[in-house]
């Protein structure tokens, strides 16, 4: 099978460096290009990197000496050398809207992690098992760019991405309302025990914005599309909490949730157990076998212990039971830098691949 050429846009940020590791080797995509900021632009990855690489791997041998481009100014030659990219960036949000309209108009469909685009109505907010049918909605966003072959996809935020694939098998018991409140590692801010020393022995209750993606976001991806574009469900109703702990990776949630249609906890059980979607069915290099893990151990999932699970791509959940103000309560996981970024942007991405979207 032809492999297709990628480009990594903020290869040097946390996301970035963790595409770059999970691209080494993948059966499908190979890395040709890596742009940043100017900052970064006309030295080699290794280079640009200088003491910033937080991953556990290695700097992938076959990217170390590649340059780094502007992704701004070099966009031209950027372009002439990807099928398509991945973008991770740390900008303004005006900027990074430009920045990845400028790559989709350039022919170069965006696979983008930055939270942007994520309320353009015919941009797709896709995880693969949930709502793969959102992709139809690119043919309507290439009609408005004015392209053939670019446009943009998008990620949804790490916060969510533990209690919304938890909570979709049990959507037409109508589910009501939804607490959550997420307990989120630091490298979902960029950042490692060494950068971030304030968090060690200590918890922050704040992170700018988690909160409203938090409720706003599942709106879009339970939504359904209607002329070219997605319209949000209006239900369930969700309220959230963010608070940032002293975890490398990983976020977890506590969750709260009340049906319509009261079922037992054994359904629920069942039903996450037998739950899969299109990412399982197509075979995605990506996709875990089981998406959703019940652990019956009352101390589990724990962040250390489970959130590498089917290769950082699965959703770890637990304590499952009755609640005395909503109808149950739950613990869940799922590792942010893994499926709630990079991975989650490269399922998305060999989904689109699979139904032609990159041909
Ligand atoms: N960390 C997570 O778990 C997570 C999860 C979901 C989504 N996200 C989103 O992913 C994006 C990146 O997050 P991150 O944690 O990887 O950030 P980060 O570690 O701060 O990295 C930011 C990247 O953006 C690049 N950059 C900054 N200004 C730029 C410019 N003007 N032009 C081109 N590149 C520029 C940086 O390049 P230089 O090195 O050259 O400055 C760097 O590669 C953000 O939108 C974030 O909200 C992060």
């Amino acid at each position: 099978m032809k492999k297709y050429r990628v480009g990594i846009i903020g290869c040097t940020g946390m996301v970035g460096q963790r595409f770059a590791v999970i691209l080494e080797n993948h059966p499908w995509f190979q890395v040709t290009t890596l742009a940043a900021s100017a900052r970064s632009a006309g030295k080699s990855y290794q280079e640009a990197l200088g003491g910033r690489w937080a991953m556990k791997q290695p700097i992938p041998a076959s990217m170390a000496n590649l340059p780094v481009y502007d992704a701004e100014k070099d966009i031209d030659g950027i372009v002439s050398q990807v099928d398509f990219v991945f973008c991770a960036v740390n900008m303004k949000k005006e900027d990074i809207k430009a920045l990845e309209e400028m790559y989709a108009k350039h022919e170069c469909p965006v696979i983008s992690n930055n939270s942007a685009h994520r309320s353009t109505p015919d941009v797709p907010m896709i995880i693969p098992e949930l709502n793969a049918d959102h992709a139809q909605v690119i043919e309507h966003q290439r009609k408005r760019l004015g392209t053939k072959r670019g446009f943009i996809a998008v990620k949804c935020n790490c916060s969510l991405q533990s209690y919304v694939p938890a909570i979709h098998p049990l959507l037409d018991l109508g589910v009501s309302k939804v607490l959550a409140c997420t307990y989120q590692a630091i490298s979902g801010a960029g950042k490692t025990f060494e950068t971030m020393p304030e968090i060690v022995d200590n918890v922050i209750p704040y992170i700018g914005g988690e909160e409203e993606k938090s409720e706003q976001e599942p709106l879009k991806i339970w939504g359904h599309v209607e002329n070219g574009v997605i319209v949000n469900a209006s239900s369930p109703s969700i309220t959230a909490q963010c608070l940032r702990v002293p975890v490398s990776d990983g976020h977890m949630a506590a969750v709260f949730f009340s049906l319509d249609r009261k079922i037992s906890t054994e359904e629920i059980i069942e039903r996450w157990a037998k739950f899969k979607g299109p990412a399982q069915e197509l075979e995605l290099p990506s996709a875990p076998k089981q998406f959703i893990h019940y652990f019956t151990e009352s101390d589990r999932p724990q962040t250390k212990l489970d959130r590498d699970l089917e290769g950082g791509m699965a959703v770890s959940v637990g304590r499952l039971r009755p609640d005395t103000q909503y109808d149950y309560k739950f613990v869940c996981l799922s590792h942010n830098t893994l499926r709630g970024a990079a991975g989650g942007g490269l399922l998305m991405a060999e989904l689109l691949c699979k139904k032609g979207y990159f041909d």
